[in-house]
């Protein structure tokens, strides 16, 4: 069965629109454990527009599931892990004008730099997952410095505008999965899944995790927090709670 880590970061994004404490993402994160998410996400980002860092501290104390921090391979973000120890750390490419992650990280392109952050992350027991494309080059180059997971880059096709497309893209996830898997990595994927594109991505044999936050947290808006988790997690074909 795929379990789903709920992202709370744009809960965060509502609460820094006044700069005060609600809606609290620690709360949100507390809800979606209560109905059913296996895990929770949240990106601590250089420029703090949602997450800060008190706030992953706060995680780290009440989650009572699994914390996964996505991050940039900085010294910064690397030396706010070892204090944190999430579960897991997500690394991920980061630029100040992007909207949301839009590409994968390159792996193949920046191996030494990638390997020391998983190393030094290793070290503390924190398990790293490495965002990339459904590209085998990239999947190659985790598995070579010894990531322990891969999230694929779903954003292609969430993005699809046609059936064509997202059959196209279908087929590389299918392949980068077996790929990562046979190369001895566990798979996870996100970006963009909702409640019509994350059943056929949960089904695809050997994907352990969904990476899920924003069309999440817009079902919550109008629904509450735990029932946007259940009706996800019903939608996966798993178990709520
Ligand atoms: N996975 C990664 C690595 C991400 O950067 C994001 C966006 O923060 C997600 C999953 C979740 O994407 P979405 O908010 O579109 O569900």
């Amino acid at each position: 069965m795929t379990l789903l880590n709920v992202n709370i970061d744009h809960v965060a994004t509502l609460r820094q629109a006044r700069g005060g404490s609600e809606p609290d993402p620690v709360k949100a994160a507390l809800a979606a454990e209560k109905a059913g998410a296996a895990g929770i996400v949240a990106h601590l980002r250089e420029d703090r527009r949602h997450i800060l860092d008190g706030d992953l501290f706060e995680l780290r104390r009440r989650v009572s599931t699994r914390l996964n921090m996505e991050m940039a391979a900085t010294a910064e973000m690397t030396e706010i892990a070892l204090s944190v120890l999430p579960d897991t750390a997500t690394l991920v490419p980061e630029k100040r004008e992007e909207l949301t992650t839009e590409e994968g990280l390159d792996v193949a392109g920046n191996r030494r730099a990638v390997a020391e952050t998983v190393s030094a992350l290793q070290e503390k027991n924190v398990a790293v997952s490495l965002f990339i494309e459904s590209n085998p080059k990239q999947v190659e180059a985790s598995a070579d410095i010894g990531a322990d997971m891969v999230e694929i880059h779903t954003g292609a096709l969430a993005n699809a505008s046609s059936q064509k497309d997202a059959d196209r893209e279908m087929l590389l996830i299918k392949d980068a999965v077996s790929s990562a898997l046979s190369a001895g990595l566990r798979v996870a994927a996100g970006h963009g899944l909702d409640y019509g594109n994350a059943g056929a991505v949960a089904g695809i044999k050997g994907m352990e995790e969904l990476n899920i936050g924003y069309s999440i947290v817009c079902r919550a808006v109008f629904d509450g927090m735990e029932k946007a988790v259940r009706d996800m997690v019903a939608v996966m074909g798993g178990k709520t709670g």
